[in-house]
């Protein structure tokens, strides 16, 4: 601990720390802002000043945040190793693969795609070239809007690389109904669908999910609610279908946050997200009761390489005048990840909610 507050102390101003709400308390501890991939990366683009940022997060919310900073700032991951298994479900040539196959069908003048910012930087190029736009867990329902709308009469989204929150978000959000969903699965021919479905569906959902959010169950819900008296259960969207659908509340990291902290003193929480995020609320927390919804499901062992070692070592190494891991993305791969991006940016309203 001493040395990082050491080391932070001699950056100064030209070092800017961000911290996702799954990390470690200890890193947690030093970070600047905390944020949901939203918050984080309208942070980043805000910080015209300082030339370091480190991301202590997962390694597509650092290659945005490189896209929305100046070319002059470089953004540090302090672990290389902290990817997201989600992101890694959705390769750029499946992607383009799936494509042409649309193409091919006389479908993807009519689709728009909408990538989670969960996603690969090539994929958030892929979607800034097709028209598309990059969505965050707390602004799904108006970017799902905005490109059903886009897409038109008959029209469709092809949704990446969370099935689950592109279902969640549609049925839920916008009442649409889940006949009109279809998975496109991108180790089978035509995604293992037939022309039919294609043709029909209006939410192509890629096969993909969140490793850690896909295993709460609804016999956890269910035990909740049995053994908690009047228990609230939040989750996060990433969660399943059928765990939403019987959810109380359902939400971003920071909406979780923000609810929980709104409740009154009492309130029984069963919560379905990360645990790190989920302890640290039941010790900021302790007139409400805060339980973890689902005692199988571990920490994302991505987010929680991110640990004080190499936060430490990420900023000492900066002090001496060495930048460590630093995120690079090729410019004309940022250049068409950049227009979804700003596309998200300026969706109306809803977007700097939560
Ligand atoms: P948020 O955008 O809600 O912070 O979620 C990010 C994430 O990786 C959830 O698994
Ligand atoms: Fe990726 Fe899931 Fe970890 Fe979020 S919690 S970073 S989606 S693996």
């Amino acid at each position: 601990m001493e040395r990082a507050r050491a080391a932070k102390a001699a950056l100064g101003d030209s070092v800017f720390i961000l911290g996702h709400h799954y990390q470690r308390d200890e890193v947690i501890e030093f970070a600047d802002v905390t944020g949901d991939s939203f918050k984080l990366a309208k942070e980043a683009a805000a910080r015209p000043a300082a030339p370091f940022i480190v991301f202590c997060g997962v390694h597509f919310m650092a290659e945005s945040a490189d896209i929305l900073t100046a070319d002059t700032q470089t953004v540090i991951l302090p672990d290389l190793a902290a990817g997201c298994s989600m992101a890694d479900m959705a390769a750029i040539d499946q992607v383009e693969d799936c494509w042409d196959e649309l193409a091919e069908l006389g479908l993807a003048q009519s689709t728009v795609p909408v990538t989670y910012m969960n996603s690969s930087a090539a994929i958030k190029a892929f979607t800034g070239r097709r028209g598309g736009t990059i969505c965050t867990s707390s602004n799904a329902k108006t970017a799902l809007s905005w490109a059903l709308e886009r897409a038109g009469e008959g029209g469709k989204v092809l949704f990446l690389p969370d099935q689950h929150l592109g279902r969640n978000t549609y049925v839920n959000d916008l009442r649409g109904g889940l006949d009109d969903c279809v998975v496109w699965d991108p180790h089978k021919p035509m995604g293992g669908l037939t022309i039919d479905e294609l043709r029909s569906a209006t939410m192509i959902l890629w096969r993909g999910h969140c490793s850690v959010h896909g295993r709460f169950s609804v016999e956890a819900v269910q035990a909740a609610r049995r053994e908690i008296p009047d228990v609230k259960i939040i989750v996060h969207p990433e969660c399943r279908h059928e765990v939403v659908e019987l959810a109380d509340e359902v939400g971003s990291t920071e909406r979780i946050i923000k609810t929980i902290a709104a409740a009154p003193a009492g309130t029984a929480w069963a919560v379905g997200t990360e645990l790190n995020l989920v302890s640290r609320l039941a010790r900021q927390f302790p007139d409400q009761r805060i339980a973890f919804l689902e005692k199988n499901v571990c920490y994302c062992s991505t987010m929680n390489r991110i640990d004080l070692p190499h936060l430490v070592w990420a900023l000492e190494s900066l002090v001496d005048g060495m930048v460590v891991n630093p995120i690079r993305v090729d410019p004309d791969v940022a250049h068409h990840a950049r227009v979804a991006l700003d596309q998200m940016l300026a969706l109306p309203g809803e977007t700097h909610k939560d």
